[in-house]
């Protein structure tokens, strides 16, 4: 089982952007934890990360060589119907995350472009969020 996890826009800045809201993690860190689970169930996992739109778009379409993708677009989530078009262009299954609950803040959070198009969402388990997707997609 080969599994692509996607970080779009801001996502590099975790450990430093609102830690309150986000945790005090760096991607790096919830990088090495969730590949380190991967190992533990066997499962191959490469990990990317853009503030680009198009960038992002490009890296779902080489998906499609993958068994999987765990993807939190960040803002782009909220409107980017390019990225919604690139999940749908594809056949392998993708799994919308966020580490915050995004229902219980800003009204402009709780519209997600891409969910329709996604196998499911984990939302507001901050870094556990990536582990869960992690888990639905090996079941
Ligand atoms: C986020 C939620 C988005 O609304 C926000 O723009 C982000 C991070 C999350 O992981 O909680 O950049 O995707």
């Amino acid at each position: 089982m080969k599994i692509l996890v996607i970080n779009g826009v801001n996502l590099d800045m975790l450990g430093v952007r609102e830690p309150h809201i986000y945790g005090g993690k760096s991607l790096d860190d919830i990088n090495k934890d969730l590949a380190a689970q991967a190992k533990a169930y066997g499962a191959e996992i490469e990990f990317v990360q853009s503030n680009i739109e198009g960038e992002i778009v490009e890296f779902i379409h080489s998906g499609r060589l993958y068994d999987g993708i765990i993807l939190n677009a960040g803002a782009y989530t909220h409107y980017s119907i390019a990225i919604r078009d690139a999940i749908s262009s594809i056949e392998t299954p993708c799994v919308e995350v966020h580490l915050s609950n995004v229902h219980k803040r800003e009204e402009f959070r709780h519209t997600s472009v891409i969910s329709a198009v996604c196998v499911g969402v984990i939302a507001g388990f901050g870094e556990k969020s990536y582990k869960l997707a992690l888990q639905a997609l090996l079941n």
